[in-house]
């Protein structure tokens, strides 16, 4: 595994190297469509927090276009750079059976699409349902290259709930009040963390709470009486959120397009890259609701964007605003930043609606750490690049390695043509150290290896895989996403995976199947899935 890069890329996650050829693409359903979509890539003029940047957008919206296909379908996305970076799109969830050179990692699957060139993404979805989404796979630009990818249920088919009267996606972003490619290529030069974004956005609009905001407020309509389904996405880069809604109770009924047990609460967590199905019924009296999320920022002491962003769910019959009153949106309550109980209480109350066929017997039994890290600057470094903690760069690792991307070939490619010295087949299946990961972790562990390693997997081997989040320099909930693939979360908790007690928490019978696991701060999180998908997957 590549494991997980550095600090400026947190989707941050392992690459598995299968090992049987590519096949034939599958011949499509008889009654299954074709979409075909032009993504031109370009700088457009975006107005937020008082100020007008020349953002990256795809075909000048932001964010850009959501996609709507039915299960089975194929999309065909042509895909144009008319922007000054490489850039490259992922389509984050889908399963991409047999078509791994569509998924979109820049280096990984695919050379990035230069300045100038184009590419043309093509692939079937296949027995996914629910909401996912794409985004650019290049540098920070999916701070604002993204999207919206709605699955409905396959063609004369229909949901396992009662048909919704309405169906909103929100997708929750990170705005910065700087080019973002700046933002990363600033830590990137000083090793310091990147800066925090300065807004959240719902369906890329910061909401009310924020300056030279507040007329571009996205309003969602409701009847009174009726069910509608909300789609809620986190596109954000780094941060975990909260999102509620002000006396309206959230049905669950799915995440990142798969189906889950029903259950009710009044709040979700979600981090970078996870989706949220909910449904909603109007059942309150006639008003103005806001809609909030923000930070569930689980790192103690580091820095974070701690503002709110907002919609309204605006009942039709809610008696309109006098003139010159100001009549303000009911408000949620909101967890606190740091309330790791309610993100607890949320993520362990996910169950696979009917007995999932979770893989029993294991072929592979791996535990991977992943954590922050801290790499000593090499002497004669200036102080300025050298502004991480206490003199330090900072850096992520999983297993002690930092993953470093090829920057001549990508990894599938390497693969396929045999071309040597891209990557080495080396990532370890356990932590080549075993120390206390949760404890006050001596600062002779501090600092990983470099190396662009993967882990090998056979074609249809049963994998476990424990995510064991370390306190290196300070512990936090990290997001850990798979491409290509769905897993089940069959247990997660805090301090130590103990393989002697902890495998009793094993839910074997109705896990959650997800493609982004959330690691709990301190804790860890164990997933299974069979290596059916051939390719290089991170
Ligand atoms: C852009 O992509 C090309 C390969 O497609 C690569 O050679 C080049 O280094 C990349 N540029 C940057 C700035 O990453
Ligand atoms: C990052 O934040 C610092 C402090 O607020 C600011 O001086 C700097 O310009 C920011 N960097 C970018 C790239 O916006
Ligand atoms: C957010 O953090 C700033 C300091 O960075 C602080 O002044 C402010 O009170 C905080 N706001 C909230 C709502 O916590
Ligand atoms: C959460 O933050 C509050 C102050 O903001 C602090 O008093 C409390 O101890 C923190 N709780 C945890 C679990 O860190
Ligand atoms: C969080 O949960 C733990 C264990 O259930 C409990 O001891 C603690 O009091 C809770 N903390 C808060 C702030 O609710
Ligand atoms: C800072 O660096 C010094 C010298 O390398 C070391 O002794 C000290 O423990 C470090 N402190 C922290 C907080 O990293
Ligand atoms: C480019 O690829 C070759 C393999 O052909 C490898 O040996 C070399 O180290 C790579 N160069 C860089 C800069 O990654
Ligand atoms: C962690 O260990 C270091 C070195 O052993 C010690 O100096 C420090 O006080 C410890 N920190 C805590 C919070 O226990
Ligand atoms: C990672 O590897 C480096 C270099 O071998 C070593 O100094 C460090 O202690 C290792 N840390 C861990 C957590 O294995």
């Amino acid at each position: 595994m590549g494991a997980s890069n550095s600090i400026v890329n947190p989707f941050c996650s392992f690459l598995i190297l299968g090992l049987l050829l590519l096949f034939a693409n599958a011949v499509p359903l008889e009654n299954a469509k074709t979409h075909y979509h032009d993504f031109v890539v370009q700088a457009t003029k975006v107005k937020r927090l008082c100020k007008t940047h020349n953002t990256i957008t795809v075909n000048g919206q932001f964010p850009g276009p959501t996609l709507e296909v039915n299960n089975g379908d194929t999309l065909v996305v042509n895909v144009v750079n008319r922007a000054r970076y490489n850039v490259t799109i992922h389509w984050h969830g889908i399963r991409q059976m047999r078509t791994a050179w569509a998924d979109g990692p820049e280096f990984v699957t695919q050379c990035p699409i230069r300045p100038g060139g184009s590419y043309t993404y093509r692939f079937t979805i296949e027995g996914q349902e629910g909401t996912l989404w794409w985004h650019a796979h290049s540098s920070w630009l999916r701070a604002t290259v993204y999207g919206g990818l709605i699955i409905l249920p396959k063609e004369g088919t229909s949901y396992p709930f009662p048909k919704p009267k309405r169906e909103t996606p929100l997708l929750l972003g990170e705005w910065w009040d700087a080019n973002p490619i700046d933002v990363v290529r600033e830590a990137t030069r000083t090793g310091a963390a990147p800066n925090v974004s300065d807004a959240y956005t719902i369906n890329g609009q910061p909401g009310d709470l924020y300056k030279c905001s507040s007329k571009d407020t996205v309003i969602v309509p409701v009847d009174s009486g009726e069910t509608n389904l909300i789609r809620v996405i986190n596109a954000g880069l780094n941060q975990q959120l909260f999102f509620t809604i002000a006396n309206h109770k959230l049905t669950v009924v799915g995440a990142d397009a798969s189906y889950l047990k029903p259950f009710t609460t009044s709040v979700i967590m979600l981090g970078p890259g996870q989706t949220t199905d909910v449904l909603i019924t109007a059942d309150q009296p006639p008003a103005r609701y806001y809609i909030a999320a923000r930070a569930y920022a689980s790192a103690q002491g580091a820095p974070f964007d701690n503002t709110t962003t907002t919609a309204i769910l605006e009942y039709k019959t809610a008696p309109c605003p006098a003139k010159g009153s100001s009549t303000t949106p009911i408000s949620p309550s909101l967890p606190a930043y740091n309330d790791t109980n309610t993100s607890t209480a949320f993520t362990t109350s996910l169950r696979s609606p009917q007995k999932a066929p979770v893989p029993s017997d294991i072929d592979e039994n791996l535990l991977f750490t992943v954590g922050l890290g801290l790499i000593n600057c090499p002497s004669g470094t200036r102080a300025r690049n050298c502004q991480g903690p206490n003199g330090t760069r900072f850096t992520a690792s999983m297993n002690n390695v930092s993953f470093v991307l090829p920057s001549n070939f990508s990894l599938l490619q390497a693969h396929q043509q045999g071309i040597p010295g891209v990557f080495t087949t080396d990532f370890p299946a356990a932590p080549p150290v075993k120390f206390d990961y949760t404890g006050n972790v001596s600062q002779s562990l501090w600092q990983p290896v470099k190396g662009t390693k993967v882990y090998k997997l056979k074609y249809g081997a049963r994998v476990q895989l424990v995510l064991q989040g370390t306190s290196i320099f300070t512990a936090e909930n990290h997001p850990i996403h798979l491409h290509g693939y769905d897993f089940y979360i069959i247990a997660e908790g805090f301090g130590n995976f103990n393989p002697k007690t902890d495998t009793a928490k094993f839910n074997l019978v109705d896990p959650p199947m997800r493609n982004t696991a959330s690691v709990p701060v301190n804790g860890w999180a164990a997933i299974r899935f069979v290596a059916d998908n051939p390719g290089t997957n991170n």
